[in-house]
Parts: structure tokens; sequence; C-alpha cells
């Protein structure tokens, strides 16, 4: 019964629908609430789960595996010239509309089951252990074991996992600590948006305001962002001319970002027969990003060392800073060795600069195609800011359409198209034993756009998050139907500094400019390269306001 709710129609969007979607939307929710509740779905995790379910995960419905290919033929049949990271997308959405809210799929070495159910999502979620575990990446062990490197926050697991995560949380995502860091994001903005008015296309060329390698400019932005919250220091990312060691630091983690899910396809025996060039280049973008950051720390480390001299042989002159920047911070929790430092340094911008850049051109895409509904967003923020007041994370909290507008970009464009879970008990799922260790995967994409989660799914409308005070949803279906940032103890730790940077950029934007979009240039659609970034060019014109 409850698997033929599921299976997908895919309606076309029409004022017709809309209507339509709000039946198919409240029945959707009414058939949730009538699943079990939570006491209920709690009790089928663990040794319960056995004895409560009659099928195994052999019995879920799927695509065909094949011998050594597994069903990995399913991203190359019938792709009739896509490319790989628009397919991985594609197939999502038709195995979710063939086999239903729960699938499994048989790749070579591992077995996925995915989700795309909200309630099956919030009962994955809502039963881990102290440890979640999310998914491994065997290449990037492999580089470790090679180079005798630790991980970091984002790949480590277990008790060792908790003892970075709980360091690193004190400064990441309390509420406090993250408003700190406010004013230098403001900074780093201002030159941003001086940079844009720099590079945009001038007054009478064909592209006039187009900012023509907007992803790169946004990359910029972003890892001067992240990087100056790590090392309090400005790398200059945005001067006309960038100094060589940050042009270097970069330029290796734009490279690192780009081969890392690539080389992810393949298993990691074949690159010990053959490197291929994105390996090659995977290897040497890591060791400079490690070179590199080993130095950053070096630096940092003695700068604070004679500090602290000049501190100590001169104890009336008063310190340079009231309070220890991110470094002093996790140096002094006395619980990370260096080599534990540089791990997660390495992890937090390999996870904080790629994902909040590309949500930005998506905002800035929402906005060229919306212009009814920017004009909503600009009154809405000239109403608190007036034309040049520079936002800042309290009047953020008047701003709940620029917030709202965010969260809807992220509905959409989901950063990560799945989210990963390794549940570490037995847990039952619509019927299906799950044994502990089995990949889930949470279809975040594919739920973002499903008619039945969200009415009229395909248009962008802020105003669906608003509805709610605070836009906390309570219902089941709507707190697990978009989860960009995670769920639990494992979520995105950069959340809080994720939306202080893209809520502050966003506000001074619209302060700044009117978006639009060249009457020629092509819809931009999702393309997954490890995180979803646009298929093209996002072609934004950044028009003064007057
Ligand atoms: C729009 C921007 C961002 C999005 C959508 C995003 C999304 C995510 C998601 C979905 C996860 C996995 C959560 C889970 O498994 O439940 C994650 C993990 C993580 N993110 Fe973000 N992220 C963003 C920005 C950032 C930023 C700016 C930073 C750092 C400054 C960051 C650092 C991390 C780290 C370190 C983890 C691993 C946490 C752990 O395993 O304990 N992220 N992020």
């Amino acid at each position: 019964m409850i698997m033929a709710y599921v299976v997908r129609t895919k309606s076309k969007i029409s004022l017709a629908a809309a209507s339509a979607g709000r039946t198919v939307l409240s029945k959707k929710r009414q058939e949730l609430r009538s699943l079990p509740s939570w006491s209920t779905l709690s009790s089928s995790v663990n040794s319960d789960a056995a004895k409560e379910s009659s099928k195994t995960i052999s019995d879920l419905p799927g695509p065909i595996s094949l011998p050594i290919i597994g069903a990995a033929w399913t991203f190359f049949a019938g792709a009739k010239g896509q490319p790989l990271g628009k397919r991985i997308l594609a197939v999502q959405e038709e195995h979710a509309n063939k086999y239903g809210r729960i699938f499994r799929s048989r790749l070579p070495g591992v077995t996925i089951v995915s989700l795309s159910d909200p309630a099956d999502v919030a009962k994955v979620l809502r039963s881990e252990s102290k440890y979640p575990e999310r998914l491994q990446f065997p290449v990037l062990d492999y580089y470790r074991e090679k180079r005798q490197k630790i991980p970091g926050v984002f790949f480590l697991d277990g008790p060792e996992w908790y003892k970075h995560r709980s360091i690193l949380s004190k400064r990441m995502l309390r509420p406090k600590e993250v408003a700190d860091y406010a004013s230098g994001f403001n900074q780093i903005i201002t030159d941003f948006i001086h940079r844009l008015r720099t590079v945009r296309e001038p007054s009478g060329s064909e592209k006039e305001n187009e900012v023509c390698d907007l992803d790169k400019e946004l990359f910029k932005w972003s890892f001067e962002s992240v990087a100056e919250m790590l090392f309090d220091k400005r790398f200059g990312c945005l001067e006309s001319e960038v100094n060589k060691e940050a042009q270097t630091f970069i330029k290796a983690v734009g490279d690192f970002l780009h081969s890392a899910i690539g080389v992810g396809f393949l298993p990691t025996w074949f690159y010990k027969i053959y490197e291929t060039q994105q390996f090659k280049t995977f290897f040497s973008s890591f060791d400079t990003m490690y070179e590199y950051a080993e130095l950053f720390i070096e630096r940092r480390i003695h700068d604070l060392e004679e500090q602290q001299r000049n501190q100590s042989s001169n104890p009336s002159k008063p310190s340079e800073r009231d309070k220890a920047g991110f470094f002093e911070f996790l140096l002094s929790s006395g619980k990370l060795t260096k080599d534990d430092l540089l791990a997660s340094v390495i992890d937090v911008l390999f996870a904080g600069v790629d994902t909040t850049s590309n949500t930005m051109q998506w905002i800035l895409y929402m906005m060229a195609k919306n212009p009814d509904k920017q004009d909503i967003l600009r009154q809405e923020v000239l109403s608190v800011l007036g034309d040049t007041t520079l936002a800042t994370p309290t009047t953020l909290t008047q701003m709940p359409y620029l917030k709202a507008w965010v969260r809807e970009t992220l509905r959409l464009y989901p950063v990560l198209c799945i989210i990963a879970r390794k549940p570490t008990e037995d847990i039952t799922l619509n019927g299906y034993l799950i044994p502990r260790g089995t990949q889930i995967q949470f279809l975040t994409h594919v739920m973002g756009r499903d008619e039945k989660l969200f009415e009229d799914a395909e248009a962008f409308r802020p105003e669906r998050w608003l509805r709610k005070k605070d836009a906390i949803p309570t219902d089941t279906a709507e707190a697990f139907s978009s989860i960009p940032f995670g769920f639990g103890t494992r979520m995105c730790i950069g959340r809080r500094i994720a939306e202080l940077e893209l809520h502050l950029l966003l506000a001074r934007i619209v302060q700044q400019f009117e978006i639009s979009y060249p009457p020629d240039a092509e819809n931009v659609e999702p393309f997954v390269r490890g995180v979803t970034i646009p298929d093209r060019a996002v072609r934004a014109k950044f028009v003064d306001r007057q």
C-alpha cells in the first residue's frame, strides 16, 4: 500500500497543476501522518528490526545487476550523449520513478540503498548512534596511506571524528562565535563588490555588465572568507595581482576539488596498475595543498609564539587581540596535535569553498530568472538596511525573505545531490531489514523537486518557507524533504558560517545591483561534479542600481 503512493508521476507545471499539487501535497501529508509514530519507528531499529521484517535487502526493487559492473550500466545505457554529471541526476530520478521511495543498486564492491521519502530519511537520521558514519572514499585513503597522512573531521569516523568535531564546533556552530566572523566577511565582500565592478564587461560592449568568469570570482570570494576564518589572515585573492603563494594554493584547492570526484569513479586497484592524468592531478594538487597548509600553519604558530614572547617580556603592553583566533583556539584545546590540525584545516577547505561559491551562483541565477521576486527581496533589504548600511547578524534576523531565498535555492539546487549514511545498527525501512553497515543514500535532489512534497515543485518560491513561524518546519515531511546541510551530529559543521557568508553577500548584492539575465542566454541546469554546479556559465548582468 505504502509503495503505491510513492511511485512517482512527473507532472508538468501549470496554474491548474498548482492547485492539483496542493491536493496531492495535503494527501501526502495525511499519508505521512498515518505512518507509524516515532516511538514505533525507533522500536524497529536494532535488535527488533530482525523480528519485524520478513523482507531482506535482496528483495528490494532496483536495476538489474550485471557481472563485474553491477548496475553501473544504467549510467551509460540510454545516456544519448548526456555527460555523466547530468546522467547521475537523471538516473536518480528515473530509478525513484520506477522503483519507488526505496530501492537498491549494486555497484562494483558496494550495494547502495536509496531513499526519497522524508519519513524513511527521518527514521535513519533520528536513530543515529553517537558516531554517525557517512561513506568511504577509498582513493583518499589510498593517498593518505601513500603519503602517511591522517584524515580530518570530514573523513574521520568514530571517537577520533568526535574529538575533532567537538573542538571545531565550538568555533563553527555556536551562533555567538559565528557572529564574530561577520565584520571580516563584510570586509571581504567590500573587496569582492569592488572586484565585480572592475571585471564586469564595460558599457557598450556585447556582454555589457556581465561578469564572464562568475564561477571563478565567487570561488575567490569563498576561499578568501574560509581561509581568513582559519588562518586569521587575508590571502589577497580579490586583488588584481594575487600573490604567488595564494595563487598556487587556491589553484591546488580548485584542481583537487575538480579531480577528487572523478577519480572516485574507478576502484583504487586500478590506479595501482595505471595512473590516469586525472589521478596524477589529484595527487599533485593534494600534495600542494598539504605543503602550503603546513607552511601557513607553521607561520601562524611562529607568529603566535612571537606574540607570546613580546607579551611576557612586556606584560604592560595590551595584547593585540582580546579573543583567540580560530587557530589559537584549536591549538589551545591541547587535544589536537599539529597533524590533527593540518588534517582538519584541509578538510574544512575541501568542504567549505566549492559548496558556498556554487550555492551563490545558483542564488544569483534565481535572482536573474525571477525579477518579480527580486523586487520583493530588494524591498525587504532596503527597508532594513537602506542603500549603504552593512548587514550584521542582528539585522539579518529582520530579513526572513532573504533567508528564505537561500533556503529555496538549496531546495532546488542542493550542493550534495545525495547525503550518505552507514547505520551502525540494523534498521527496518518500509518492511525491509537493512543490515548495519549498509550504504544508504538520501536523494536530496529528487526530494527537493518532488511534486508530492512541494507544491509546484519546479517553481522558485521563497514564500513557501515563510509560512511557519521562524520558517522551522515541524512536520516530518517538511522537516526532512529538504535537508541541504544534512542533519544531526554529523550535519554540516560549516552551516552557520556558510549561511552568514551567503546572507551577507546576498544583502550587499541586492543593495548594489539589479541582477538580470541576458535575453539570448540559455537556461542553466544542474550538473554533478562532486558538488552540484551549473552545467554552463551563469550569464548574470550586474547593473548598478540607480
Ligand atoms: C551552502 C554551503 C554548504 C552546504 C550546502 C553544505 C552541505 C554539507 C552537507 C550536506 C554535509 C554532510 C552532512 C551530513 O552528512 O549530514 C556537510 C558536511 C560538512 N561541511 Fe558543509 N556545506 C556547506 C558549506 C560549508 C562550509 C562553509 C564549511 C566550512 C567552513 C563546511 C564544512 C563542512 C564539514 C567540515 C563537514 C563534515 C562534518 C562532519 O563530518 O562532522 N561546509 N556539508
